[in-house]
């Protein structure tokens, strides 16, 4: 290869190397829950979690939350009632690698995707956790309950 040739393909690769990288720092962004979190005051029409948002516990939509330890999951957010009978929230984006997997599960928020635990104040339970789950704030109002930042 000439002197001329290989440094046009560094270029190349180069110009590659910083395209790829952002696209996945872009990505990273639109993915992880806590990117947005100033933006998102005020102002809800983008953002991927959309809270405030009310849930109507009378409804067919939250049937799983008449148990304890049943969960729905409602604009990216995990709604849980534990098994103490109190209502919890987080997000369904799990924070090792962003996969919308989050559930709840054992009294703790549990992504399958490769098995992080959180509790239910987001506080990571092992080594895939590590990094904390965002929490979201409930409250109720006859059967309506609100989650909120
Ligand atoms: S993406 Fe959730 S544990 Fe890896």
């Amino acid at each position: 290869m000439e002197r001329k040739e290989f440094l046009k393909s560094i270029g190349a690769g180069a110009a590659l190397a910083v395209t790829f990288s952002c696209l996945g720092s872009c990505l990273r962004e639109e993915l992880d829950p806590n990117a947005d979190e100033d933006a998102s005051s005020g102002s809800n029409s983008s953002s991927t979690n959309s809270v405030p948002f009310t849930v109507d516990l009378s409804a067919s939509e939250a049937g799983k939350l008449q148990n304890n330890g049943g969960y729905i999951i409602k604009n990216n957010v995990v709604i849980a009632k534990n098994l103490e009978g109190k209502y919890v929230a987080a997000t369904v984006i799990c924070s090792h690698e962003f996969k919308k997997k989050v559930v709840f599960k054992n009294n703790e928020f549990f992504c399958g995707e490769h098995d992080a635990r959180f509790d239910q104040n987001g506080k990571g339970l092992n080594k895939n956790g590590s990094k904390g789950l965002k929490i979201y704030t409930t409250s109720i109002n006859g059967s309506i309950l609100t989650v909120s930042a």
